[in-house]
């Protein structure tokens, strides 16, 4: 079983999606880190981010694992070619450069191919722009989460301190915009809610109150 979670930048995909497979014992696929960690690479490698014949052969040619540590049932690490990237993969370099590394539509092809893989077999949490629509347009579930911009930016900064990064409020506000703005209007699968997913605004719902929405819906389908 496929559940798709897809949404804007900082809409709580990544806490509700982790906390969802685990209650549910279910994969859980992050895809922004995937694009993330090819958008890291390239900055590595000096790649230009016009060069799109260089950043297809890089997306196609990195492989990508997700690895657990410390007995933990959900991913904690990120390898590109067995570089970890976990932290890198969040910098505020690698956020701006994201959004048009995975503009690219032989970028995307690479990673679709390998998500439909992993989620060939067996059950999955999926989180993206795109599951709903593209990757997984049969998906058991579809899920699409909104929050207001404020509440977003309110997140972000939240999650930033927690690494150690600080900007001002309006400064991640911005960010966020210009990066929701990039992915709803590009050519290649924009962002955009799958006519059969259910939207949920989760503003000023925790992340507890929206795992358990969805967990319902799968009871739902399950029964
Ligand atoms: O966590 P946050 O919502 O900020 O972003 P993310 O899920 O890590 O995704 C980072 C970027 O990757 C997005 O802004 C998109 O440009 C791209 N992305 C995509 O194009 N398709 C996906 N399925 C997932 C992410």
């Amino acid at each position: 079983m496929i559940i798709a979670i897809d949404g804007p930048a900082a809409s709580g995909k990544s806490t509700v999606a982790r906390s969802l497979a685990a209650r549910l014992c279910a994969g859980y696929l992050d895809t922004g880190a995937m694009y993330r960690s090819v958008a890291a690479e390239a900055l590595r490698r000096d790649v230009s981010l016009d060069d799109t014949t260089a950043l297809v052969e890089l997306a196609s040619s990195l492989t990508l694992r997700f690895e657990r540590e410390g007995g933990s049932v959900l991913p904690t690490r990120v390898l590109a070619d067995g570089r970890d990237v976990t932290s890198e993969i969040r910098t505020p370099e690698v956020d701006s450069a994201v959004s048009p590394v995975s503009a690219v539509p032989g970028v995307r092809q690479a990673m679709v191919r390998i998500q439909r893989e992993l989620g060939a077999v067996g059950d999955w949490v999926v989180e993206g722009r795109d599951i709903g629509t593209v990757v997984f347009p049969d998906a058991a579930i579809k899920v699409f989460l909104t929050a207001s911009a404020e509440e977003r930016g309110r997140r972000r900064e939240i999650d930033m301190r927690r690494q150690g990064l600080s900007m001002g409020a309006q400064d991640v506000q911005q960010r966020i915009e210009a990066r929701d703005e990039y992915d709803t209007t590009r050519e290649a699968s924009p962002l955009v809610a799958a006519d059969d997913a259910v939207r949920l605004d989760t503003t000023g719902l925790s992340a507890d109150d929206v795992v358990d929405r969805i967990a319902a819906l799968v009871e739902a389908v399950r029964r």
